[in-house]
């Protein structure tokens, strides 16, 4: 099968051709504009070809390799809270306007579209604006096929990334719909693992997702910061078992086409603050010294801590029967598994003993 990933350079692409390269029979073309994550991968040339140019600037390149292609695995976009909050044009540009040119040539050369959406688009729960938040999980557990979005205002550009990734589910849906368009979507809930980002300041600039932030306080020796006082619930899955979804997509085309996929391990959610405190605990055991089980831990507004117009998703507890049921997939990655593996990337990455 000749798989075509656009935006493979990034954290799940690095690990999509990892696995792909361990299976038997997968062909691999890759664009991205980086390939600091996948230098390794670089050498094997028999089965991994890459591309290093912006995929909207070589729109010839772009169009021959989606025609070649059994499958095109779109991933490139601008996917960093920080950045919605502090650039929501070149957001929306990257995760709708520019990517509705890879739905339609997708739809015109008939191929197999493999999006990666997000979690996001369901937004804020309804559950969260009842009197007795969270007593009903019929009111906060998102179903692909049944839960609304539901966004906050305008001017919290927050939701910037959330409405653009919205429209395009809606836009492939409908070319599927009217134009035949073969699609799956996924969904994608808190992948972690390594190569997820870098430390700020070192590898990456600006804000990095939560992963990253909590590292860089405990291994810079600075307080955690907990948003709006850590409240908000997070699902954290395992990159592996993320992986094996996809795996289970390529696999089962037949079922998965037409499907809108959550992936995300609801057995794994821990609040912000919860996940702060493991983080902790598990730094202090690897590097065995106790006064990280008491590593400080400080409230920051969202305002100040991201900038003007940040909002956040207050729960996000995937229905994965769906997934189940189609592919067989289920993920097996616990939380304090999942979280000890990304730790030792980090620690290993940076030399900490
Ligand atoms: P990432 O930022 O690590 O990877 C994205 C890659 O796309 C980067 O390497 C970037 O250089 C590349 N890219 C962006 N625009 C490009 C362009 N015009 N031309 C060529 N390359 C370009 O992100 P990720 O975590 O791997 O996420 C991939 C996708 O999955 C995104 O669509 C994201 O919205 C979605 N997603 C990820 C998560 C998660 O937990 N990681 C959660 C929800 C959704
Ligand atoms: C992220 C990004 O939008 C995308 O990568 C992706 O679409 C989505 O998750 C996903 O994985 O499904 P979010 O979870 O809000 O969104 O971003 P993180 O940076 O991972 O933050 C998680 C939580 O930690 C948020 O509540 C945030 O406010 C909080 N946080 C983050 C802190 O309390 N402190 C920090 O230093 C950083």
């Amino acid at each position: 099968m000749k798989i075509l990933i656009l935006g493979c350079g990034g954290f799940i692409g690095s690990h999509l051709i990892d696995r792909l390269l361990k299976e038997e029979g997968y062909d691999i073309l890759g664009f991205d504009v980086s390939d600091y994550k996948i230098q390794e991968h670089l050498n094997q040339k028999d089965r991994f070809k890459f591309i290093k140019k912006d995929i909207y600037k070589n729109l010839n390149a772009l169009y021959t390799a989606i025609k070649y292609s059994d499958a095109v695995i779109f991933l490139a976009s601008i996917c960093n809270p920080a950045l919605y909050v502090t650039n929501s044009v070149e957001t929306i540009r990257s995760n709708f306007i520019r990517p509705s040119k890879i739905v339609d040539l997708c739809t015109e050369l008939d191929k197999w579209l493999i999006n990666f959406s997000t979690c996001e688009v369901y937004g804020k729960t309804i559950s969260g604006y009842t009197d007795n938040p969270y007593s009903d999980p019929s009111l906060y557990v998102q179903n692909e096929d049944k839960t609304p979005s539901l966004l906050g205002p305008i001017k919290n550009f927050r939701w910037s990334y959330a409405s653009a990734k919205q429209l395009l589910d809606r836009y492939i849906y409908g070319q599927h719909i009217e134009k035949n368009l073969s699609f799956t979507t996924i969904r994608p809930y808190n992948f972690f693992g390594a190569r997820m980002d870098y430390l700020p300041d070192k590898n990456s600039s600006g804000i990095p997702r939560v992963l990253a932030c909590f590292m860089d306080a405990l291994i810079n020796d600075k307080p955690i910061k907990l948003v709006n006082g850590g409240k908000a619930y997070r699902v954290i899955t395992y990159i592996d078992d993320a992986i094996n979804a996809v795996l289970k997509i390529l696999e089962n085309r037949d079922k998965a086409v037409g499907q809108i996929f959550n992936i995300g391990n609801p057995d794994n959610e821990v609040t912000v603050r919860e996940l702060a405190e493991k983080m902790r605990a598990i730094y202090a055991r690897r590097v065995k010294n106790d006064k990280y089980l008491k590593h400080p831990i400080e409230d920051v507004d969202g305002s100040a801590f991201y900038g003007r117009g940040y909002e956040d998703c207050d729960r996000r507890m995937p229905d994965i029967s769906k997934a189940k049921n189609l592919l067989n997939w289920e993920p097996e990655y616990g939380i304090e598994d999942t979280l000890e593996k990304a730790i030792k990337f980090f620690m290993e990455f940076y030399g900490i003993k």
